[in-house]
């Protein structure tokens, strides 16, 4: 039987535009998900829209729409950015459909069953923009931290015991030292729970655009609760007679989240959780914040990156290379126009696409628009190149389990710099006069090279590596992980190539 992988992106609030943002979040989950297919695992893949709460109301009443009008045409917009970006989610999570709805009551129930919950009255802080509760200390200069503004709030709400699972999530960190990424942020999260926790209001009054609480038609579920429990709704937590999606798949084996959100995922999830009595996802990962030219992005300054408009102007592969090669995963990153451009000129247009270009084409005019046959002998110099990635295959698995997509390009660019270079020593050109046999094993070598690379590179720009798999005509099953330690057997007939990447 097959590994499951269960990989999850935030939902996204609909209220908003989707972004570059929304964008980056998912394309990290895409190329995990893409990756681990390719080494048999067998996925599921979870993204979706965020619908309930104050902040959505509130838009859709400024739209003039009733909510659910509202958010069923926008949470359409979210759907149009996978095909943009060529997203490959295995399921999209709504919160307004009925089996979310059902799985969030049934976790309100267990909690409560277990003695989690209890009625009270909150008084406090509260902040629309993060849907987020804040205590008088937490308040700067009359803002919540992230700046959102905030409101005075006091009435009837239910609240989570929050303060009793302090000691146990503290034992729960310290036992799976994996289980918040990066460590900064784990440092970060495990601080904010040793400073006390207190019990948290999980139920609003004042409003009305959320999960009914089950047994108190007054109270609707905080829209945290709600949203965290569509990571169990997706597999099917409702489901009371056939629970095997969910044995299969839960716990997720990752939760990938901005910074921003994980105090969410890392400390009020897994009290939900062990209160709840479910077994515990394996990895919280929070990446980094992108700024516009070295500015914070928001839409008053009206400096928002726009996923849809990019991918127009320079075609997806290449904005999705950007994105994880340009900056460490887990940091910061400021998106620049002119690195963009450099990014594709130089790494994709002349690096790769050039390595390409000049093999294939040398292969169509040379060798009878064939890549010759396996050779009988390598020298030393051949093996070296042949086996830089397939000695390696561990390693980019590491990578990828580290989330350290920039590294695992990196590593994938060094062997195409090599293998330019080898062409530049061997000179084929040179040996088509003097040594024709050579010459082809030259080209084979470059070729199977050229084979390796567009497999492992598959998950991060997987159009043009479709494209070069097809150019040179490797069967849809040997394009797996597995299928990097064959190695060519040749005699392929060949068309000449069209340029991979145009340069800007
Ligand atoms: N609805 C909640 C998540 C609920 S998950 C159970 C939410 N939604 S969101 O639409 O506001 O944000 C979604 C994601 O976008 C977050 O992971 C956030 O970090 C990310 N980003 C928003 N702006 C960003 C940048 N400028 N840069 C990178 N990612 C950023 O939060």
């Amino acid at each position: 039987m097959k590994s499951t992988y269960y990989i999850t992106t935030p939902i996204y609030y609909v209220n908003d535009v989707p972004h570059i943002g929304h964008a980056y979040t998912t394309l990290a989950c895409d190329v995990i998900a893409r990756f681990k297919r390719l080494d048999e695992y067998e996925v599921f893949f979870l993204t979706g829209t965020d619908e309930h709460g104050q902040k959505v109301e509130t838009a859709a009443k400024n739209n003039g729409v009733n909510p659910k009008e509202f958010v069923d045409k926008v949470s359409k917009n979210f759907k149009n950015l996978l095909n943009c970006m060529n997203f490959s989610n295995d399921a999209f999570i709504r919160t307004t459909e009925e089996k979310h709805i059902k799985s969030c009551q049934k976790i309100w129930e267990k909690l409560l069953h277990n003695g989690n919950i209890y009625l009270d009255k909150y008084s406090g802080w509260y902040a629309v923009r993060d849907e987020a509760f804040f205590s008088e200390s937490e308040i700067v200069d009359g803002k919540a931290p992230s700046g959102a503004p905030v409101e005075w709030v006091e009435e009837p709400s239910y609240f989570f015991n929050l303060s009793k699972w302090e000691q146990k999530l503290l034992a729960f960190y310290e036992n799976n030292k994996d289980f918040i990424s990066p460590k900064s942020r784990r440092n970060e999260v495990i601080s904010f729970v040793k400073s006390g926790l207190k019990d948290l209001s999980i139920s609003r009054t004042s409003f009305s655009w959320g999960v009914k609480v089950p047994n108190d038609k007054n109270h609707i579920m905080y829209v945290w609760l709600d949203a965290l429990t569509n990571y169990l709704s997706a597999c099917d937590y409702s489901n009371e007679i056939d629970d095997e999606v969910f044995k299969k798949f839960w716990p997720a084996d990752i939760h990938m989240v901005g910074k921003d959100i994980i105090r969410f995922h890392a400390v009020y999830w897994p009290a939900f959780l062990m209160a709840a009595n479910l077994p515990l996802p394996k990895k919280v990962f929070a990446h980094g914040w992108w700024t516009n030219e070295g500015n914070k992005i928001s839409k008053s300054l009206g400096n928002v990156i726009d996923p849809f408009q990019l991918v127009d102007e320079y075609g997806i592969d290449q904005i999705r290379y950007f994105l994880l090669r340009e900056v460490p995963f887990g940091n910061d990153g400021d998106f620049s126009n002119s690195q963009l451009i450099n990014r594709i000129n130089s790494d994709l247009a002349n690096s790769y696409g050039n390595l390409f270009q000049r093999v294939v084409s040398m292969i169509y005019k040379n060798c009878n628009e064939t890549i010759p046959l396996k050779p009988k002998k390598f020298i030393q110099k051949d093996l070296t190149l042949i086996n830089s990635i397939k000695n390696n295959l561990n390693n980019y698995r590491n990578l990828i389990d580290e989330q350290k997509f920039d590294q695992y390009l990196k590593n994938i660019w060094i062997v195409i710099s090599n293998a330019n270079k080898y062409i530049d020593e061997q000179a084929p050109w040179a040996l088509k006069k003097n040594d024709f046999e050579r010459m082809e094993v030259v080209l084979f070598t470059l070729v199977e090279t050229i084979r390796q690379i567009s497999i492992l590179l598959q998950p991060f720009i997987p159009n043009t590596s479709e494209k070069i798999l097809d150019h040179i005509k490797i069967p849809n099953v040997q394009r797996n992980l597995k299928s990097v330690d064959f190695i060519l057997n040749g005699n392929i007939k060949i068309s000449p190539p069209n340029p991979l990447f145009p340069r800007i």
